[in-house]
């Protein structure tokens, strides 16, 4: 996205501009009154082509998020004119700064104009908007560009998740991976099969047991503030296609598998967002990355295998495969790299989703205090994450029968993102651990605002706020 500022209003061809419910000047109709979400197009108006103005309904009720959708609305009817291009007139409001609102208003134009459209159909093809010009007096060039970096790889993430499995196997996403890590400068560590093996990480390879693709383990390093001895971990599930092995997925379930590798996908775009905005920290990316098929030689219920840590684990159910692979990479990064914080994120169960709905993100955690942090910068980006608690009978509920710990829960259907985090906590120990469970909102089935459908870059946003202040 071209992103301009310009100091004063020409003559244009699309000014949009914003008002206040009951409070504008502009001569409109009976029905339009600036309430918020009201939209109104004047042509030939004060010497532009068109004007949009858009209802922000009351002052005291006006919040950033209500300015990102109401600005997904201009989104959608820019490109329904067949512009690529809009110049916008942002306003003051509360103690928002000027550069607060018109991030706000960027972010909501550049994550509305994505689409995933493979449609071959003239009518389906709607141009992008390819350019935004602001209104404004202060230099904030700067500022929104780092704005514009951010949004283009939650587009990353998207794209990322809605591709085909068939393009994104383990060794499609390594090569991605690679290409990102030399064309950003970023260390790169790549594990293969013969090396999971050697060091012990075999529930990755149980996962990856009847798979065409082999496991890998990916880790990208970026070093932001080599003065810190701080360093954040980000862990992502990447699995490439959930089948639920052979717990096969049924009709209704597994049609949106392909989604499953969006932590993965997170943890690579938040890293690969760091680099380029030159966030002031110290991070690595951990991204493992297998499908779970089907298959005569895949894992199945009742097998043990031993982790990387040594814990023993049992398999109630080959569809609770994500807690599998990221347990060993839990372990292996807190042991090899001795992060201060770890992050996971996971499109992990189910439950989670069934719990809190599809628009918000379960955390669990063995660190309220940073949490806490997290859950506050995700609300000033308008991402939801709700905390969900870990406690003893949960714990209880994944002792093995045979083994020491088992990957689905004896409280049958019940507490199912509570006892997946049990689980992971395992593998953890004292490390400040956040587990971000975004089976919810990592994919949507249906557009939401400025979210598309499909895959959401859900959570970059959050984190990269966060990571700001660590
Ligand atoms: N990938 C799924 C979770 C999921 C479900 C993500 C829906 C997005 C949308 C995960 O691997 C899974 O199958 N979890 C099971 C665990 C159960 C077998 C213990 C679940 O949540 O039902
Ligand atoms: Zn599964
Ligand atoms: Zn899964």
């Amino acid at each position: 996205m071209n992103i301009n500022l310009k100091k004063k209003v020409e003559k244009e061809n699309l000014l949009v501009k914003f008002v206040f419910e009951n409070k504008f000047k502009e001569k409109t109709d009976d029905y339009f009154k600036g309430e918020l979400n009201q939209i109104f197009l004047i042509y030939n108006h004060e010497g532009h082509k068109r004007v949009l103005l858009l209802g922000l309904g009351k002052e005291d009720e006006l919040t950033l998020e209500k300015i990102r959708r109401l600005s997904s609305l201009m989104t959608k009817t820019t490109k329904s004119l067949k512009l690529t291009s809009l110049t916008i007139q942002p306003i003051k409001f509360k103690d928002f700064s000027e550069f607060e609102i018109i991030q706000a208003v960027t972010e909501s134009i550049i994550l509305a104009n994505y689409s995933y459209n493979k449609k071959t159909d003239k009518k389906d093809k709607i141009k992008d908007i390819t350019s935004i010009t602001f209104i404004t007096k202060e230099n904030l060039k700067k500022d929104l560009e780092t704005t514009n970096k951010i949004c283009k790889n939650v587009l990353l993430i998207r794209d990322l998740v809605n591709e085909s499995s068939y393009n994104k196997n383990s060794l499609q996403l390594t090569t991605k991976i690679k290409q990102i890590a030399s064309s950003h400068k970023l260390k790169i560590k790549i594990l293969d099969e013969k090396q999971l093996k050697r060091l012990g990480m075999n529930l990755i390879l149980a996962v990856n047991a009847g798979s065409s693709s082999p496991a890998r383990l990916v880790i990208l390093e970026y070093n932001g503030n080599t003065k810190s001895k701080k360093k954040i971990a980000i862990v992502g599930k990447g699995i490439t296609f959930d089948t639920g092995g052979i717990n096969l997925k049924p009709t209704g379930y597994i049609e949106t598998m392909k989604s499953d590798m969006a932590g993965a996908a997170t943890a690579l775009a938040i890293i690969k967002t760091a680099k380029e905005t030159n966030l002031k920290q110290n991070i690595i990316a951990v991204m493992p990355l297998t499908d779970n098929p089907i298959d005569a030689k895949a894992f199945k219920p009742g097998d043990i295998f031993q982790a990387y840590n040594k814990k023993t684990v049992e398999i109630g159910n080959t569809d609770a495969e994500g807690r599998l692979i990221l347990a060993d990479s839990l372990a292996y990064t807190i042991d090899k790299y001795k992060p201060s914080l770890i992050i996971d994120l996971a499109t992990l169960t189910g439950s989670c989703a069934v719990a809190l709905g599809n628009y918000a993100a379960g955390l669990l955690t063995n660190n309220d205090k940073q949490s806490k942090n997290l859950i506050e910068a995700a609300n000033s980006t308008g991402e939801i994450i709700w905390q969900l608690p870990i406690y003893d009978e949960m714990r209880e509920a994944i002792k093995g029968s045979f083994a020491d710990i088992c990957n689905t829960s004896s409280e049958k259907g019940y507490g199912g993102a509570l006892t997946a985090a049990a689980f992971l906590e395992n593998f953890v120990d004292k490390t400040p651990w956040i587990h971000l469970d975004i089976a919810g909102p990592g994919y949507l089935e249906k557009e939401h605002h400025y979210i598309s459908k499909g895959g959401t870059g859900f959570a970059l946003r959050s984190i990269i706020n966060f990571l700001k202040n660590y």
